[in-house]
């Protein structure tokens, strides 16, 4: 049987052999880019080039992305979800379009899958007020033998693809556009009623799975709120690779697919098979794994809290089968993980030791959180076990059971939405500028970030270009362009320039101006793409002037003075700068 590995290195070969670049995964966490936590899907590294900037590997791409999406970690558990996947991509920059697309994949499929023909169904987008309905797509697959009573027509929210989903949450400058997906149906697999009374391929009772989706990435919202056509029409393919694999197995359930099956063994003896608990350590300590071969360590924010959360769910769901997951089982479990995948990221086996040890650390502390946590019972709010302590909710109710406690659920589920609104309010800030909040301090921090990117370009020279920015109260952190280490010399330039213009107490001036014009007169921009086309440009006199959303200060002299504290290196001609007002 077709294995895992193969089907990647067939995928690769596929295109390639159809003048697209074999393009090497990109990290994890994503490069520059400040909006998003990690990489969620094989284009995110590429919006730029989607959106009009040449790529160096030219106008056909192709690769398998490392991809980690933590919306669906409630969802782990059941036969197709997980954490951590594999996306085989390939791009048109521009180039090919729906024809070669649909029919590459279908060959794809049909030849060096050998998946039966009479298994795959299609979507494809029935319209809306400002897009047309795709009856093209629907004409190709015609043309390619799929039956009429197997094409679908769906709406925006099943048949629209951009990082932000639907047309109306996109945000200005985001790139995204309607998309044809291809699913796998499992004739062994009965129709679930509870799911409606018909089944069909987005139907969520397990009998289809989605295995491929090409977006046509043809559109980009503006700042009106309306969907312009973008210069280029790109393809944008996605499909999961162990998706794909279980329905070359024509079995539903991906977690016994090639990459789980020696992990698996080491919980043969400990863990009922397949269950609920046994999918979410494999999932969780194999995201964990990836996560810390990333450089994340478990922390209480950002990245490093949900690799926590990875790891204490993970020994929580062992704790509730009587299993624990120290005296040796995460090793084996890490190492038969390494081992599955260590020919494809190499890294995997340089960092072994290091990946065992922070979980093991991280299962020590929960530990002790545990026996804490397990004193509050009846006594704290069960929402505050979940989120102060971390336990998985499943968890809390298993305790709370145990001991004869009466868990609210009610209370529970009010806590936790607004927890959700919460959590997802703060990441449409982030989208939106990077910056966590728009309070006094980081106002500071910003108008700074100006200071620093213009300071750098006059010590360094022109090269320099910011390549991300992060705001907290404490510290600003710039990224930027520059193939050396900085010199003592050369922080203390940069440091004392800012300074002198902070001393100066230059007025911070606004004008709202074409975008174009802005670029012309030299206005720098970090992700031009990203503006409107009308855009606000701040200038500090004559020292600084960015396309940007704000907020700044009115006056330089406000920040107060800045200290350079930690220049480091982020590979590949990118250094990382921390300062802070003192
Ligand atoms: N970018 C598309 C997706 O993630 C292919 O589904």
């Amino acid at each position: 049987m077709i294995s895992a590995n193969e089907i990647r290195q067939k995928y690769l070969k596929f295109f390639e052999s159809r003048g697209h670049k074999i393009i090497p995964s990109a990290p994890l966490i994503p490069e520059n880019d400040p909006t998003t936590l990690f990489t969620s899907s094989g284009m995110q590294p590429l919006v730029l080039n989607l959106l009009g900037q040449p790529h160096p590997s030219g106008t056909r791409l192709v690769n398998s992305q490392k991809c980690i999406r933590t919306q669906d970690i409630e969802e782990v558990g059941d036969n197709r979800h997980t954490t951590f996947f594999e996306m085989l991509g390939n791009w048109s920059l521009g180039d090919y379009f729906k024809e070669e697309q649909l029919a590459w994949f279908y060959e794809f499929l049909t030849s060096e899958v050998s998946l039966s023909k009479d298994r795959l169904y299609v979507s494809v987008f029935e319209g809306d007020v400002s897009v047309p309905r795709d009856d093209e797509s629907a004409g190709i697959w015609k043309k390619l033998g799929i039956s009429e009573n197997k094409i679908f027509h769906y709406g925006v929210k099943k048949n629209w693809w951009s990082r932000s989903g639907v047309p109306d949450l996109m945000p200005a400058g985001e790139p995204g556009g309607p998309d044809s997906e291809v699913f796998y149906e499992f004739t062994e697999v009965p129709h679930d009623p509870k799911f409606g009374s018909e089944c069909h391929p987005n139907c969520e009772c397990g009998r289809f799975l989605e295995i491929g989706n090409s977006v046509f990435m043809q559109y980009q919202k503006q700042a009106d709120g309306s969907l312009k056509e973008l210069p280029q029409k790109n393809v944008d393919f996605g499909g999961g690779l162990e998706r794909l694999t279980a329905a070359a197995y024509n079995d539903p359930d991906i977690f016994k697919t090639d990459f789980f099956i020696s992990a698996k063994k080491v919980l043969e003896d400990e863990i009922i098979d397949d269950s609920r608990g046994l999918r979410i350590i494999l999932d969780h300590i194999r995201a964990a794994m990836f996560l810390i071969d990333s450089g994340v360590a478990p922390s209480n924010k950002d990245k490093g809290y949900v690799l926590r959360r990875l790891i204490r769910r993970a020994a929580a769901h062992a704790k509730i089968a009587n299993c624990d997951l120290e005296n040796g089982i995460v090793t084996l479990l890490t190492s038969a993980f390494v081992n599955e995948y260590s020919n494809t990221y190499p890294t995997l086996l340089k960092n072994k030791k290091d990946i065992i040890d922070e979980i093991e650390n991280e299962l020590t502390k929960f530990n002790k959180t545990l026996e804490a946590g397990i004193k509050l019972l009846g006594n704290a709010p069960s929402f505050d076990l979940y989120q102060s302590y971390g336990f998985p909710r499943e968890v809390i109710e298993d305790l709370y059971e145990k001991r004869n406690i009466e868990f609210d659920e009610n209370e529970f589920e009010a806590e936790l939405k607004e927890h959700q609104d919460l959590s997802r309010t703060a990441s449409k800030g982030m989208f939106k500028g990077g910056l966590q909040d728009r309070s006094e301090i980081t106002t500071k921090y910003h108008t700074a970030t100006h200071l620093l990117h213009a300071a750098l370009r006059q010590v360094l020279g022109d090269h320099v270009h910011q390549a991300g920015s992060n705001i907290t109260a404490e510290r600003l952190r710039f990224d930027f362009s520059h193939p050396d280490k900085l010199t003592n010399q050369q922080i203390i330039q940069v440091e004392e320039l800012i300074n002198q213009k902070i001393a100066e107490d230059i007025p911070v001036t606004k004008v709202e101006m074409q975008k174009k014009q802005a670029l012309a007169e030299g206005a720098l921009a970090f992700f031009p793409e990203k503006y409107p086309d009308i855009a606000n440009v701040y200038s500090i006199g004559g020292f600084s002037k960015e396309l940007c959303g704000g907020p700044h200060v009115n006056s330089t002299a406000e920040i107060g003075s800045i200290k350079i504290f930690k220049e480091e290196s982020l590979g590949s001609g990118t250094r990382r700068i921390y300062a802070r007002i003192v």
